[in-house]
């Protein structure tokens, strides 16, 4: 058996559908579906009896599992609800000065738009970036990034609808040399290719547990770097943010010293469970690994899709390809075309006018030739 085929047996939704839809909400393993077993077990037969040595010894091995695969410091990770709450904790938190502008692009999901329009009545500025093909040219970045007030960029490391990917590294480059604050959300890549927050420079990221990373929804990630830290004033504290959080006599509003201090209350246990083992499969299987089969298989769908007609939307360029593959079945709707396959097990999805597949490695050649099949 092939490392790709033992590590498809973890995914039993493989034997109902051909699931092409990580970027939208993926299925989890067998292997996370006993990680939350192993909470519901301890949660039903003891309750919170083992706390210190069962929740709280897991919370914090995943969190250092979580640090492990950004390359930051285990004191850089914070557990968020969703990517939305990581975001809006960058949003709320810095000390805006009437006039400073945002960046983004018009390719970013609403996550990532609305949290930096909310500012608008305290005199922030969104400037939004019209792009070309659905990629944000980095000579549009960098000149944009030369006015004076702008604080922060924030993109995704790969555009939900176009599936381009940005090329981190260069985009965080160019924030240092202007002094700007750099943002990502990782929902779309993180899981699926590697990602280093120290060497793209990266100040803030967040992501939920739900897509790439093979988790359940409600959990996810949010790192601030250790030099950001204090541009960050928490919005909610509560119990959780402060140093020696188990002593709730001693009244002392002082904040953690790492990003555990946006932490306010109590985490969602279960999630942490699974979102650890959903980490430890992707990093035993390995992340380079990953990305690379990924690329293997939506290069596959790419060649087919065009062959059989079809128009790719997604730029494709080295460096620009990633996980997500949109295209439109010729003179067809694409919800119709979607519709259509669902119809025959393959689950994809459509979206910002195309239809958008997004395998996975546990995904197989068979599955991408089901796909075209259909068509
Ligand atoms: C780029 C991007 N960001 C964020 C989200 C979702 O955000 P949240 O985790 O807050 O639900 C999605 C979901 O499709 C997304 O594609």
């Amino acid at each position: 058996m092939d490392r790709w085929t033992r590590v498809r047996s973890f995914f039993p939704v493989t034997q109902q559908m051909a699931y092409l839809n990580h970027a939208g909400v993926a299925p989890i393993s067998t292997r996370v579906e006993e990680a939350l077993t192993r909470y519901l077990r301890e949660a039903t037969r003891s309750g919170a009896r083992h706390y210190t040595r069962v929740y709280d010894a897991e919370i914090e091995r995943v969190r250092q599992r979580a640090a492990l695969l950004l390359g930051a410091r285990v004191e850089e990770i914070a557990f968020v609800k969703n990517t939305t709450e990581g975001l809006g904790l960058v949003a709320s938190g810095l000390d805006w000065q009437p006039g400073d502008q945002v960046v983004v692009c018009d390719l970013e999901y609403p996550s990532n738009v609305y949290p930096w329009w909310n500012l608008r009545n305290r005199g922030i500025e969104t400037i939004m970036l019209r792009t070309r093909d659905g990629q944000l040219p980095l000579d549009l970045v960098d000149e944009t990034l030369r006015q004076p007030r702008v604080r922060l960029l924030s993109v995704s490391s790969v555009e939900f609808g176009s599936g381009a990917r940005n090329d981190l590294k260069a985009l965080g480059r160019i924030c240092r040399e202007r002094g700007v604050l750099f943002c990502v959300d990782a929902i779309q890549s993180l899981g699926c290719f590697p990602l280093d927050v120290e060497s793209c420079s990266i100040d803030f990221l967040a992501a939920d547990g739900h897509k790439w990373l093979l988790s359940v929804e409600g959990c996810g990630l949010f790192y601030c770097a250790r030099r950001a830290l204090d541009l960050l004033t928490p919005r909610v504290v509560g119990w959780r943010s402060v140093t020696d959080n188990r002593n709730f006599d001693d009244y002392h509003l002082e904040l953690q010293p790492g990003a555990g201090r946006f932490e306010e209350g109590t985490p969602n246990t279960a999630g942490i469970f699974g979102l650890g083992a959903a980490i430890d499969l992707l990093l035993e299987v390995g992340i380079e690994e990953i990305g690379w089969r990924v690329l293997a298989l939506t290069d596959r769908l790419v060649r087919g899709l065009e062959q059989r007609g079809a128009r790719v939307l997604s730029p494709r360029a080295d460096g620009l390809a990633s996980g997500i593959v949109s295209f439109i079945w010729t003179g067809e709707a694409p919800r119709e075309t979607a519709r259509r396959l669902l119809d025959q097990e393959v689950f994809v999805v459509a979206r910002r006018g195309g239809v958008r597949a997004s395998p996975h490695f546990y995904n197989s050649e068979d599955e991408i030739d089901r796909l075209l099949a259909s068509l």
